[in-house]
């Protein structure tokens, strides 16, 4: 194991390796994993997680990638939220809505910083003010990112606020396991161990209704994840392909494995496991975004990758009988997923 600090463009970078050889580097802007060198089945290494260029990229994203985003990621309705019986305006970054955090120093477009080490794993921290996109509380947030011996990213995130405010923290890596210069992922093998998924409205927006998964929903046996993704199934449509969240089967503290996915061609199958209540698929519909400046030259394909965001539901504050995304004053928050790495 090993533990390097870098720079990418005059930002600090973190650089993990273990004894197969899989390495993994976060950058300081959005605490983002940059790259992650997996072997595939001949032990060849491919990196599978999409990024830019430049730090430019990572300063000004419209895709997000590989950044944690907070203090609330997705979507939160009209740019407001209601805390303990008070309104709070937010600001709006697209449509009518606030999407991961707002647009004033969102977390996946600023530095964290570098808080300790050991030799596999970092920790960075970011402070947001008070009022800041009109969210309340002082907020402290540490993610530690620890690679294990056995090919296994966790993220762990750790925050607390100093007054009632909301929350949902997720991790925003799109990944090819094919190589991130591969072009499309519908051809990657999908499980889901889920029975229910969260349907969206006009603006990928949850509206608090969690329902048995239908045909084009359900990943309980292993399927391609562009199987039915052009059937013209209206919940597919309005995102223009899979952007919805499917509930996990946990209780909110040990981590169960929610998802699988297989790539034929190297070999390489991901295994996602959180505490988290919900696995959010995103499948790059709109990708590549503004900025097209992949790294080593990459533009990147619509479904070029595709994200498995753990957290809460979308928009869920809007429904706080759901019981997501509100932290108490002085209350902790504490969450973990784990992005593992074998070969088949
Ligand atoms: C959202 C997508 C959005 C993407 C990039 C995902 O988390 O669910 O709708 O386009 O992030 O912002």
């Amino acid at each position: 194991m090993s533990f390097e600090k870098g720079l990418f463009d005059g930002f600090e970078t973190y650089t993990l390796k273990n004894k197969n050889g899989m390495e993994v580097t976060i950058l300081s802007i959005g605490a983002s994993v940059i790259s992650a060198l997996v072997p595939d089945r001949d032990g060849k290494k491919r990196d599978v997680v999409l990024g830019y260029g430049s730090a430019k990229g990572y300063l000004n994203t419209d895709a997000y990638f590989g950044a944690v985003c907070g203090r609330f990621a997705f979507r939160i309705a009209d740019a407001s939220v209601e805390i303990s019986g008070k309104e709070y305006k937010l600001t709006c970054n697209e449509g009518n809505y606030t999407i991961h955090g707002g647009s004033e120093n969102p977390c996946a477009m600023t530095e964290f910083d570098y808080k300790s080490n050991t030799d596999n794993s970092v920790t960075l921290t970011r402070f947001l003010p008070d009022g800041e996109n009109g969210f309340p509380g002082n907020m402290t947030i540490d993610v530690t990112y620890t690679l294990s011996d056995e090919n296994g990213i966790r993220i762990s995130y750790f925050a607390t606020s100093d007054k009632d405010t909301v929350i949902n923290l997720s991790n925003h890596t799109y990944f090819n396991l094919d190589g991130h210069a591969s072009g499309s992922v519908e051809g990657h093998i999908m499980t889901m161990n889920a029975d229910t998924f969260a349907p969206i409205d006009e603006n990928i927006m949850f509206y608090g209704k969690v329902v048995p998964v239908t045909p084009v929903f359900d990943f309980r046996k292993p399927k391609e994840i562009g199987r039915d993704i052009n059937s013209g199934d209206h919940q597919l449509e309005l995102a223009g392909g899979y952007d919805h969240a499917w509930t996990v089967r946990t209780n909110g503290k040990t981590p169960v494995a929610c998802t699988e996915v297989y790539c034929p061609e190297s070999g390489i199958n991901l295994t996602v496991k959180t505490n988290s209540p919900i696995v959010h698929l995103y499948t790059g519909n709109y990708l590549p975004g503004n900025n097209t400046a992949g790294k080593d030259g990459t533009v990147y394909v619509k479904r070029g990758g595709f994200c498995l965001e753990t957290g809460f539901y979308s928009n869920c504050v809007k429904f706080p009988e759901l019981g997501m995304g509100f932290l108490k004053k002085d209350e902790v928050f504490d969450y973990e997923t784990e992005f593992k790495f074998d070969v088949k």
